[in-house]
């Protein structure tokens, strides 16, 4: 069965019409002439499992990463980066009901300042499209940057200078089970983490890392197939550290920080520049990143964030910087008030805004609200119901994961008159 590609879904997967039949066929590009031989169901979605490009469309470009169409971590390289906005723009546009334009990324490769690398029986790698078990080979990731190469290089040397063994998910056997590799892209400070099943690890190990600026050693012994485990040792510095313009963020392994650091400088630039008063919530304040950079701004920031570890780190940056910024553990729902401030900063995971914390918001009306959020449809969901009593100022997308359908979006509210 063939066809011609006429657009893309919004999971990046190209949509051809065959008959009566529509299909969704990944790595495809709007053009793509395609044959579609297998399909699987998937939430009502007919999605090619074997298929083939008879005649690739003129608007395909060429993928700088050799192992794209098989691993998992990338779907759209083989799109151009106006497409691609395109693309992301649409998606939110049409979450939240209003016409935006996404800023793009400053650098489209290279500006990953994370990567989570599987180490398996299959390979040492990410997960191959589609399956949950097995790993592609990489010898770099250009996502990422050639930092990568490095460490997978004195990886696959530790490994066979010591005779390792690597993880088996299905047999759950196995030492080495992921690395994870950061890289602070403004200060050049690099971490590796190796996480592995219980057991001993070798006493070279740091020296085969020694160009790095923090080494660890972290321990799952759980069958959760989770990259990071509890810190068993770590050699040279407890932490990197990564600049957002003129502030500085301490990373740890267990500690989340925006991935791409190159647009995570437009986020904080763009969030300063939508809050307004002097008295700042960062609700959902994770490590700090939008709380310290607002308190280097001058504004009065306090922030409430669940994890006690990203607290803690939010606090050693504040004071890293010199800033006067208060974090709290605590949790969405339990907010005691919103009287307090004239902005509330919001960056909820991906489920969205707890409903209690929106009746509250509803209810005690702080004048301006900034929604930032990976998710687009949670953010048109929590939207429709702050529209009640807010109107939109501003609204955008911001780009922080190229080569991917993921976009980021941000909302300014202004409370009604
Ligand atoms: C998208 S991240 C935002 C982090 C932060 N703004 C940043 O850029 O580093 C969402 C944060 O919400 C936190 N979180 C999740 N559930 C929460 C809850 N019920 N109450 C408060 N914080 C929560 C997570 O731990 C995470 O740090």
């Amino acid at each position: 069965m063939q066809g011609i590609v006429e657009r893309l879904d919004f999971e990046g997967m190209g949509v051809v019409i065959i008959g009566k039949r529509e299909f969704h066929v990944p790595f495809t590009a709007p053009g793509d002439r395609v044959e579609v031989r297998k399909w699987r169901k998937k939430k009502r979605k007919l999605i090619a499992t074997d298929f083939n490009i008879i005649e690739e469309s003129p608007m395909r470009v060429p993928p700088k990463c050799p192992y794209f169409e098989r691993c998992g971590g990338c779907a759209l390289q083989h799109l151009p980066y106006e497409e691609q906005l395109e693309l992301k723009a649409k998606r939110l546009s049409e979450s939240i009901g209003l016409d935006v334009d996404v800023l793009p990324s400053p650098r489209i490769y290279g500006h990953r300042n994370r990567i989570d690398v599987v180490i398996s029986t299959h390979g040492i790698g990410f997960r191959r499209k589609g399956t949950w078990w097995e790993a592609v080979d990489i010898d770099w990731c250009p996502v990422f940057g050639e930092a990568s190469g490095k460490v997978l290089r004195s990886l696959r040397e530790f490994i066979e200078d010591h005779a390792l063994s690597l993880y088996s998910i299905r047999e759950n056997s196995g030492f080495l089970r992921y690395i994870v590799i950061r890289e602070g892209k403004f200060t050049g400070e690099l971490m590796v983490n190796l996480v592995t099943s219980g057991g001993r690890l070798p006493e070279e190990f740091p020296n085969y890392f020694e160009y790095a600026t923090s080494i660890y050693w972290s321990v799952n012994r759980t069958k959760s197939d989770v990259s990071y485990g509890d810190v068993e040792r770590f050699w040279k510095s407890e932490f990197i550290r990564e600049r957002l313009d003129d502030v500085v963020y301490f990373i740890h392994p267990n500690s989340f920080f925006q991935t791409n650091s190159y647009g995570a400088v437009n986020l904080v630039k763009k969030v300063a520049e939508l809050v307004e008063g002097e008295r700042v919530l960062d609700m959902y304040s994770g490590v700090g990143t939008f709380g310290v950079y607002l308190a280097k701004r001058g504004f009065s920031v306090e922030g409430i964030e669940v994890n006690p570890f990203a607290v803690e780190m939010a606090r050693k940056t504040a004071e890293l910087n010199g800033v006067d910024a208060t974090f709290y553990i605590g949790e969405d729902r339990d907010v005691e008030s919103l009287k307090d401030y004239e902005t509330l900063v919001l960056d909820p995971p991906r489920a969205g805004l707890h409903p209690k914390l929106i009746r509250k918001i509803l209810k005690e009306q702080p004048e301006t609200v900034v929604y930032v959020s990976c998710n687009p449809s949670t953010l048109g969901k929590n939207l429709k119901e702050l529209l009640e009593k807010y109107r939109v100022e501003e609204a955008l997308g911001l780009d922080m994961f190229p080569q991917t359908p993921h976009v980021e979006g941000i909302i300014k509210l202004k409370l009604k008159v």
